[in-house]
């Protein structure tokens, strides 16, 4: 695990999409995984700028979202349908039958799970993910003590998870209890994993899946087993890790490295 700390989040977002335009480059038909929240906001609008003044191009790209609400229509304002839509899709040149949203509205979970699972293989698998973090270590909605082979399936969420949310809510009572999420082996067959997180609400989680052991307490732990995982954090985040000289260090080397 590659650990970058940059000091605020306009530099984490533009790290992380120079991360993603790379990609791009080097595989136009590349298959992006997404996430929603508000961590990547930054990250989606310099792709956004990057597509409008340099043209970087999505018409062959194909995406998989991590996870949806479960009970929300696609056009309510806090469905991540229409997050993405608005936040992203709409501002990019990608062909709408290249995106890929788990369902939070179908009348059969399994089958859909085991259909969207099969919509990832088809396609190639995903080339990157991009990933948040919930303040209690969870990737997408794959909350503690989530197996960490687990793939895409429906998922209670967690009280403090549900609390997290309450602020996008108008009524408490709105805020869904279920989920749809991509699984933690889903995530883990991405060949790269990008993790941004900001703030110091994400500090302890941070130090948790970085610093501490593998455990489905924290299922952003799991990215200790990737081979390719790239962590971009600023200095809030970064508040409770151990080793920050360490990752300082490596980061001021890695320049002079041997290129092969
Ligand atoms: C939700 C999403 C996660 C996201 C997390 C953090 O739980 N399912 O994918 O990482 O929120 O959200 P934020 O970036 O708003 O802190």
């Amino acid at each position: 695990m590659e650990v970058v700390i940059k000091s605020g989040y306009e530099e984490i977002s533009r790290a992380g999409a120079k991360v993603v335009a790379d990609v791009l480059n080097t595989k136009p038909n590349a298959v992006l995984g997404l996430a929603t929240g508000s961590t990547p906001l930054g990250l989606y609008k310099e792709l956004i700028r990057m597509h409008k003044e340099e043209g970087l191009d999505f018409s062959r790209v194909t995406t998989f979202n991590l996870d949806e609400y479960v009970g929300l229509r696609i056009d309510h304002p806090q469905s991540y349908h229409h997050f993405m839509h608005e936040n992203f899709f709409k501002h990019v040149n990608i062909s709408s039958q290249n995106i890929y949203v788990p369902s939070g509205s179908t009348n059969n979970y399994k089958a859909f799970c085991e259909w969207y699972e099969e919509r990832i293989k088809e396609a190639g698998g995903i080339d990157i993910q991009i990933l948040g973090i919930g303040s209690d270590g969870h990737i997408a909605f794959n909350e503690p003590t989530s197996s960490l082979s687990s793939r895409t399936r429906l998922k209670t969420l967690a009280k403090p998870t549900i609390d997290d949310n309450a602020r996008f809510f108008e009524d408490r009572n709105e805020v869904p209890i279920y989920a749809i999420t991509m699984g933690v082996g889903t995530i883990l067959e991405a060949r790269q994993l990008l993790l941004l997180a900001n703030g110091k609400s994400k500090a302890e989680a941070i130090a948790a899946s970085v610093e501490g052991p593998v455990t489905s307490i924290y299922t952003a732990s799991a990215l200790q087993l990737h081979p390719s995982s790239i962590v971009f954090i600023d200095d809030d985040a970064a508040s409770d890790l151990k080793m920050r000289d360490y990752y300082d260090w490596i980061q001021e080397k890695k320049p002079g490295a041997p290129q092969t």
